[in-house]
């Protein structure tokens, strides 16, 4: 997801990863020049991100935070990042965290998720997102600019499993 954003010179300004685990993609933005935060609500994993930081000397900051409390950061980006996050959230919660999405992002600024798809066969790990999953969930506040199929990396799949690209505008 993120070599193809940043190479399309997408990944810019204030830039928000949301659910960054150890930060890699926060770090690869703070890499490019940006102003980068990340969070999760993983004390470990930001404890784990925090020491990349300072090993690799980029000046991420990196905060334990609930993505559903968004409202409560208190900054405003340019550029949000979600990259494996919005598939876990429930299903039930998906419109309050899109909202929440809304008060961190610029209006303007675009919000760039990479989420496990329907196409992928099989029941097990994260929910599987319709395309209308992601439509019924970003609404009022957005404009989706484009839902398209790609591919999500993991080291039990390096080939990667089914996934949508999703890019929304804050209106
Ligand atoms: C699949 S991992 C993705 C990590 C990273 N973005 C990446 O691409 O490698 C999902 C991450 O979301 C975090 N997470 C789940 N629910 C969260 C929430 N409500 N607020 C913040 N982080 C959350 C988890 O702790 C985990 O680090």
């Amino acid at each position: 997801m993120f070599a193809a954003l940043a190479a399309a010179g997408d990944i810019r300004g204030r830039v928000l990863d949301l659910g960054c685990g150890t930060g890699e993609h926060a770090l690869a933005a703070a890499s490019l020049g940006c102003d980068a935060v990340g969070i999760d609500q993983s004390a470990q994993a930001i404890e784990a991100a925090e020491r990349k930081a300072r090993d690799r000397g980029l000046p991420v900051r990196f905060r334990r935070h609930d993505a559903l409390r968004l409202s409560e950061l208190g900054e405003t980006f340019d550029t949000v990042l979600d990259c494996g996050l919005f598939h876990v959230i429930a299903p039930d919660a998906r419109a309050a965290y899109a909202a929440g999405v809304a008060t961190a992002l610029r209006p303007g600024g675009r919000y760039y998720m990479l989420g496990f798809s329907d196409q992928q066969p099989g029941g097990w790990g994260p929910h599987r997102l319709a395309r209308t999953d992601i439509e019924s969930a970003f609404t009022s506040d957005w404009h989706i600019d484009s839902i398209e199929p790609a591919r999500l990396e993991t080291i039990p799949a390096p080939d990667g499993l089914a996934a949508w690209l999703t890019t929304a505008t804050r209106r």
